[in-house]
């Protein structure tokens, strides 16, 4: 009978819906009854065989169920889709009551803090700020500073050269920068340069390969050692105070003539002496002097109208002096612990 099948079929298929645990089981249903090779097709297809008076009653069962069983699916994919999205929910549930992870900030190192702090004011002393290359010529690192081959500071024993000729090397001091600027600006001169400098030196306390200097070098017309003596007390003044005691040693160096090295009063023991300014009470902060005219003339400046002076700081000192730090090690170890307190 078809009836009692079309009947059966309802059952079993509204069943099957209620009984479907996702959308794509439901699907499944749909596809299995309502098919174009489905089951409820399939007992339509047998309508032909009815007689007349049964056919639209058969028909009109069969229409209810398609409607019954189309409405019972869309109330299923209704069901079924919050229930996927429930459980969604309820999977990427953030849980806000979980601590956060800090974020750590960095800051400067306390090297490039005391060289933009030194920057600062030199720039508000009116000098401005050059650069020359830590891969230099040896005629600029050493011969247009009036430094001659066979002097002592050329040894391959302290300098990183690059070629067997000796003609390229790592730079052992910023004063090229000085030969740089004499050859490429216009006078007057009043530049500072900061920068890596390399010497072969075994790392100790006080000793690294690589380490910092900022060189300064002012020429102009009428220029005096005075000038050089007020301008550094004036910056290392600016620095760490006007109270701190400075003194100016004489000293050699090729390039200047007079020189002279600048100490300043210890850090550590105000001049008490101790084992950082090794009972001396002072500590070396640079060396300066008035350019030699030799380099003045190798650079084509009237030395009959010019002059000037020169200064090299140790920028490692002066980050050492500035935030008592007694092991140069520590500035170079990029141990977190350690740079975290600056
Ligand atoms: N370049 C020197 C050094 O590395 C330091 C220095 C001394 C720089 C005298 C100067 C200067 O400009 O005039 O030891």
């Amino acid at each position: 009978m078809m009836e009692e099948k079309l009947r059966q079929l309802r059952e079993a298929s509204l069943q099957a819906i209620r009984d479907a645990g996702a959308l794509d089981a439901l699907d499944a249903v749909r596809v299995k009854y309502l098919g174009k090779k489905g089951e409820l097709t399939a007992v339509l297809k047998q309508m032909g065989g009815l007689s007349a008076e049964e056919r639209p009653k058969m028909g009109q069962l069969a229409n209810a169920i398609r409607e019954e069983l189309t409405a019972a699916l869309e109330d299923g994919k209704r069901r079924l889709s919050e229930k996927a999205l429930e459980m969604r929910l309820a999977a990427e549930r953030e849980d806000v009551t979980i601590p956060g992870k800090p974020v750590t900030l960095g800051r400067p190192h306390p090297l490039n803090r005391v060289i933009s702090e030194f920057s600062e004011i030199a720039i508000g002393m009116g000098f401005t700020i050059a650069e020359g290359p830590e891969v230099e010529l040896s005629s600029y690192n050493f011969d247009k500073l009036n430094t001659p081959d066979g002097h002592p500071a050329r040894d391959r024993q302290d300098t990183f050269y690059f070629t067997d000729d000796d003609s390229v090397l790592l730079r052992t001091q910023t004063s090229p920068v000085q030969i740089h600027v004499m050859e490429n600006y216009p006078l007057p001169i009043r530049i500072i340069a900061p920068g890596r400098v390399y010497r072969k030196d075994e790392v100790d306390a006080t000793h690294s390969p690589m380490f910092h200097q900022i060189e300064g070098l002012v020429i102009d017309e009428g220029i005096t050692f005075g000038d050089l003596k007020g301008t550094l007390n004036e910056l290392v003044h600016r620095l760490y105070g006007s109270d701190l005691k400075t003194r100016f040693r004489p000293h050699h160096f090729p390039f200047t003539e007079p020189s002279c090295e600048m100490d300043v009063e210890c850090f550590k023991c105000h001049g008490a002496g101790c084992p950082v300014c090794k009972g001396e009470g002072w500590v070396e902060l640079l060396g300066g002097g008035m350019v030699h005219p030799k380099v003045l003339e190798g650079c084509g400046i009237d030395t009959e109208k010019y002059s000037g002076f020169a200064f090299g700081f140790g920028s490692d000192r002066l980050a050492m002096f500035r935030f008592n730090i007694s092991d140069l090690r520590l500035l170079f170890e990029n141990d977190v612990r350690f740079l975290e307190q600056f």
